[in-house]
Parts: structure tokens; sequence; C-alpha cells
């Protein structure tokens, strides 16, 4: 897999072969600047700058809102079962994750629970069970359907018409069967990772199995600082605890964060991610890659909050 291929890179080759690693890491058509509109989250595909992919490779397979927002948040009518999302539209299936707690780990020692909602709001797109465009306000008057919030309905989400292309006939989902069935490795070593031009999306599909993944749902420890194997937030904004992790002085988007829904600080996908993207450095400069709040270069992300 293309993943593994760049750790290849990177442990066996990097002080040879630097600038192999940057041609395969960030291979997308989007320019990933400026704008959640120029990035993988546009789920209507055609970049908001121009240019960007030709998205009537994806009409068949989910609605064309012609809008970035519309697929994760709504102006009115926001999902009731989530309050903690911010104007959430989308349908957020009701599942019990398998959490990193349940692998046994014997050196863990903060509670953990299913995870927040801050991690609920990308697994409604990433644990695979729900159509990218299942979404319950609809773009135009009279497209809402209540029952949308927890239960994706195809029949609702078929009552909308692509306007640049083929009406949807699927709406398919980050799953194996869904978009992965183009979005794989086609095996060939030469180009691994595309299939007639699909990129390989394997590695995103996280599943309702977090079992290996960082812990998420989980409390900050409250003993930190020096002395500790955690470092001491710098500051709180609202229900939101943050580290100035780019070091700028203020708080901001490139700041890791813990999220209080009432158990305490705890960390969740939002913590290190930010899906509308982060600048690398001054405004307008290319977003960190995978979403992430700060560049994990020398483990920065990991360091925000690890004393290690
Ligand atoms: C029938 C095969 C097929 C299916 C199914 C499919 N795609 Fe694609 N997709 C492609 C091809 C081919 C491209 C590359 C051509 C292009 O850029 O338009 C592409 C490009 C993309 C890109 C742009 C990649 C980039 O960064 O340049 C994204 C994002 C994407 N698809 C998402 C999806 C999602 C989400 C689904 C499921 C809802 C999906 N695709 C289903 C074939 C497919
Ligand atoms: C792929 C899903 C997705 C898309 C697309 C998206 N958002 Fe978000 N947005 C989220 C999630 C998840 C959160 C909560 C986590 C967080 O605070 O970053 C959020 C939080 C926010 C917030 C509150 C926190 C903050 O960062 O200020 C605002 C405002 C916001 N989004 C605006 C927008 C606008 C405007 C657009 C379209 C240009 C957009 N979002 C597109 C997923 C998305
Ligand atoms: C509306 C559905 C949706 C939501 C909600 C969503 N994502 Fe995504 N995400 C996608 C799709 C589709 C892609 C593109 C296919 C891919 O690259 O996996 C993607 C790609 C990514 C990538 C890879 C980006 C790259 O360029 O390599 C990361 C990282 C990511 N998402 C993290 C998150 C996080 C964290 C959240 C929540 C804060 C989130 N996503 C919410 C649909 C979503
Ligand atoms: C503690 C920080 C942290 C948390 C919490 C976290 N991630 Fe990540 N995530 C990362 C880092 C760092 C990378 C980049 C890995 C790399 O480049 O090899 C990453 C990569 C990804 C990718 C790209 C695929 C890959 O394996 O590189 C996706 C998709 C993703 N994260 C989604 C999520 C989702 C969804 C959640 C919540 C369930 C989450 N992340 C929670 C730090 C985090
Ligand atoms: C937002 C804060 C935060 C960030 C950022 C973060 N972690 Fe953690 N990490 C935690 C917490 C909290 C725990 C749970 C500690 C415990 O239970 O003792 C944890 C646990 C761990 C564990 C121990 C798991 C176990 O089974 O004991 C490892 C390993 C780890 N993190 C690695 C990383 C790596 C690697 C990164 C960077 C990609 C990272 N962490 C980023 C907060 C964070």
């Amino acid at each position: 897999m293309r993943r593994i291929l760049c750790f290849a890179v990177l442990l066996f080759g990097a002080a040879m072969a630097g600038s192999a690693l940057a041609e395969g890491d960030l291979e997308s058509k989007f320019s990933n600047q400026g704008s959640v509109g120029n990035t993988r989250h546009n789920l209507s595909q055609r970049q908001h700058s121009g240019g960007g992919p030709n998205g009537q490779n994806m009409d068949p397979y989910r609605n064309d809102y012609e809008e970035v927002c519309v697929y994760c948040h709504t102006p009115h009518g926001a999902n009731s079962t989530t309050p903690e999302i911010p104007l959430w539209n989308r349908t957020v299936r009701v599942t019990t994750y398998q959490t990193y707690g349940q692998l046994g780990s014997s050196t863990l020692t903060q509670p953990i629970g299913q995870p927040g909602a801050n991690s609920i709001a990308c697994l409604t797109c990433h644990d695979g069970q729900t159509a990218v465009d299942s979404i319950i306000n609809m773009p135009g008057s009279g497209r809402y359907n209540r029952s949308q919030e927890t239960t994706q309905s195809n029949a609702f989400l078929n009552t909308w018409n692509n306007a640049r292309g083929p009406d949807a006939t699927s709406h398919m989902s980050l799953s194996a069967t869904g978009c992965l069935s183009c979005h794989v490795n086609n095996g060939n070593p030469d180009d691994p990772g595309i299939t007639a031009g699909a990129a390989d999306f394997t590695a995103f599909v996280i599943g309702t199995d977090l079992r290996n993944d960082h812990p998420v749902g989980i409390r900050f420890p409250t003993t930190n600082g020096a002395g500790t194997d955690w470092k001491s937030p710098t500051g709180t904004r609202g229900s939101i605890t943050y580290f100035d992790s780019n070091t700028n002085g203020s708080f901001d988007k490139g700041d890791i964060r813990l999220y209080d829904t009432g158990e305490g600080a705890e960390v969740e996908c939002a913590s290190c991610h930010d899906p509308h993207g982060v600048p690398s450095g001054a405004p307008g400069s290319p977003f960190n890659r995978t979403f992430l709040r700060v560049a994990n270069t020398g483990s920065a992300v990991c360091l925000s909050c690890h004393t290690k």
C-alpha cells in the first residue's frame, strides 16, 4: 500500500532521496490551500478556486449538492440528536464502537468511554456506515427529512437531481463495498494505490473498531506539567482546553485541544485534526497534511500532550 511504501522511503531512503516523499504523500488534484473547498472534504469535488478533480466520476454514487459546507453543516434544522456538534447536517447512526480500552492495554491509566461528539462527527463518514451524501437538510426549500437524523433514507436522497451530471443511483459510504470499490490498491507495484485513476483510500476507512487507533473519548490526566509525562494545557476557551501547539501565543485552529462534554477534558478526533484544513505557515500557505492542526514533523502533534 502507498502508506507503507512512504514509510519505507522515509526509513530507508530519507537521507538519499529527500524529495521522494512529498510526491507520494499529497497525491491529490485539490490544491489543499485557502479553503475546505480546495480539499478532499469538498464532496461536490470541483475545486472552489477552479481546477481540482473532475467530480463527474462521483456523480452516479453521491448527490452533488454543489455546496461544500452542506455535506456537514446546515444553518437551520440541524441534527437535534447531537447538539454538541455545530449545526450538524449529517445522519448520525446510533452505534456502539469498539474502543481502544477493549484492547486490554496494561499501560492505559485514564478512563475511556464511547467516542464523544467531536469524534462522532468524523465517524459519520469515516466509520463507513453512512453514505457521504446522507444529510438531513438538502439545499433548496422543502428538502428536509427529520427521520434522516439517525437513519439514512435512500428514497429521500433519491429526490435530488445532479445538475452537472447523471443522478446518483447509489449513495456510497467510505467502505469496502462503497467508495473503495474503485478507491483501492490495484496491486501494481509501479502504480500503487491507483485503480483507473482513483487513489487508494483504504487507510482512511476507520470503521467501527477503534482498537487500533489512538484512543479517543479518553480523559486527559488532571495531574500534568513538570515532573509528569504530560504537558500542561496553556488555556481554556469555553468547554475547550488547549495547548499552544504552534507556539504563537494565541488560541487558534493550529492548537491541539481537548473537549469537555461533561466528563472532563478528553481527546477526540478533532483534538488533532481540523476538518477544514490548517495552513502550514502564513495565511494561504498549503494546509498541513491529513488535516492535522500542526504538522507532525518531529512528532509535534504527539509532543503537544505527551512529555517523552
Ligand atoms: C467507479 C469508480 C469510482 C467510484 C465508485 C468512486 N470514485 Fe472517486 N474517483 C474515481 C476516479 C477515476 C477518480 C480520479 C479522477 C478524478 O480526479 O476525477 C476519483 C477521484 C476522487 C477524488 C479526488 C481525489 C483527489 O484528491 O484528487 C475524491 C475525493 C473521490 N474520488 C472520492 C470518492 C468518494 C467519497 C466516493 C464514494 C462516494 C467515490 N470517490 C467513488 C473513481 C471512483
Ligand atoms: C467534512 C465535514 C465538514 C465540512 C465540509 C465543513 N465542516 Fe465545519 N466543522 C466540521 C466538524 C467536524 C466541526 C467540529 C470540530 C471542529 O470544531 O473543528 C466543524 C466546526 C465548524 C465550526 C465551529 C468551529 C470552528 O472551527 O470555528 C464552524 C464555524 C464551521 N465548522 C464552519 C464551516 C463552514 C463555513 C464550512 C464550509 C465552507 C464547513 N464548516 C465545512 C466538519 C465540516
Ligand atoms: C462528509 C463526510 C466526511 C466527514 C464528516 C469527515 N470526513 Fe474526512 N474524508 C471524507 C472523504 C470522502 C475523504 C476523501 C477520501 C479520502 O481521502 O479518504 C476524507 C479524507 C480525510 C482525510 C485524508 C485527507 C488527505 O488528504 O489525505 C483525513 C485525515 C480525514 N478525512 C479526517 C477527518 C476527520 C478528523 C474528520 C472529523 C473532524 C472528518 N475527516 C470528517 C469524508 C468525511
Ligand atoms: C492524538 C492525535 C490524533 C487523534 C486523536 C486522531 N488522529 Fe487521525 N491522525 C493523526 C496523525 C498524526 C495522522 C498522520 C499519520 C501519518 O501521517 O502517518 C493521522 C491520520 C489520519 C488519517 C489518514 C490516514 C492515515 O492513517 O494516515 C485519517 C483518515 C484520520 N487520521 C482520521 C482520524 C479519525 C476519524 C479520528 C477519530 C476516530 C482520528 N483520526 C483521531 C493524529 C490523530
Ligand atoms: C490531545 C492529547 C494527546 C495527543 C496529541 C496525543 N496523545 Fe497519546 N495519549 C493521550 C492520552 C490522554 C492517553 C491515555 C494515557 C493513559 O491512559 O495513561 C494517550 C495514550 C497514548 C499511548 C499509550 C496507549 C496505551 O495503551 O497505554 C500511546 C502509545 C500514545 N498515546 C501515543 C501517541 C502518539 C504517537 C501521538 C502522536 C501521533 C499521541 N499519542 C498524541 C493524549 C494525547
